[in-house]
């Protein structure tokens, strides 16, 4: 049966109220993210980085699944195939909406990590940059969230998915940021047939077999119904 490969952005937590990058106001055009989203910023000034990170944390924690994610989740508990759900956010809205085996390629907000072991525990409420790892004890505590110049998580799983995809759906990314904005032209590679769900054409619309413009919460429940039959 086939195999459908997922790669949600930004774009399909926007309806939930969380900011996009990209977009008029969004979260680049406010803030440098060199000094917020690469290993360098967060060594020049780790309490701000945690700063932006403890509010982006608040503001997740606010937000709810739209009709986007819960669609997604009926459509991976319905769809008699494979449904692999790859995300570039670090919200877990796709698992508030009952999506699971999500791939957060970026990492989530909901953990924290310690730089000098690896250790992963629950994020907390505040993250402080002197606070002890609770495995190493060491002061190393930041976002397990994957920034600019570091490798994406979980690549090798992508890779495969993507080699054996009858169909690769993008939902509500700008296709700018690599390795993210590659996977439309790997899984073409492989023979799959390409779709794009987005608010307006991407950076790489060029690599769609078939586009459907309009905000998530209204055009990907219409995919999914369609599909679903
Ligand atoms: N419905 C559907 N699409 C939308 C909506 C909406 N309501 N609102 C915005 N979009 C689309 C925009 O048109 C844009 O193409 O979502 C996309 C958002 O693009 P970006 O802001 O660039 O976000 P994203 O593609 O997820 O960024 C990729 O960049 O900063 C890094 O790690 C960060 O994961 C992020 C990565």
């Amino acid at each position: 049966m086939r195999q459908i490969v997922i790669l949600t952005g930004a774009g399909i937590s926007a309806e939930s109220g969380l900011g996009t990058f990209r977009d008029v106001g969004g979260l680049w055009s406010r803030y440098d993210w060199r000094d917020l989203a690469t290993p360098e910023g967060f060594a020049r000034d780790p309490g701000f980085v945690l700063a932006f990170y403890n509010w982006r944390r608040e503001r997740v924690r606010a937000a709810r699944p739209n009709p986007a994610h819960e669609a997604l989740a009926r459509l991976q508990r319905d769809w008699p195939g494979g449904v692999t759900l790859i995300t570039q956010n670090v919200d877990d809205l796709h698992e508030q909406a009952g999506s699971t085996g999500v791939v957060h390629m970026h990492g989530t907000h909901l953990t924290a990590l310690c730089a000098a072991c690896g250790h992963r525990w629950p994020a907390p409420e505040v993250m402080a940059a002197p606070d002890p790892c609770p495995a190493c004890a060491r002061p190393a505590t930041r976002p397990d969230v994957v920034w600019f110049g570091e490798t994406p998580y979980h690549m090798e799983r992508i890779g495969a998915a993507l080699s054996s995809a009858d169909l690769f759906v993008s939902i509500g990314t700008s296709g700018t940021v690599y390795p993210a904005a590659g996977f439309a032209a790997l899984a073409r590679k492989a023979g799959a047939r390409t779709l794009e769900l987005n608010l307006e054409p991407s950076e790489n619309a060029d690599l769609f077999d078939e586009a459907r413009h309009g905000p998530a919460s209204t055009i990907v429940p219409g995919w999914v119904a369609a599909l679903l039959g």
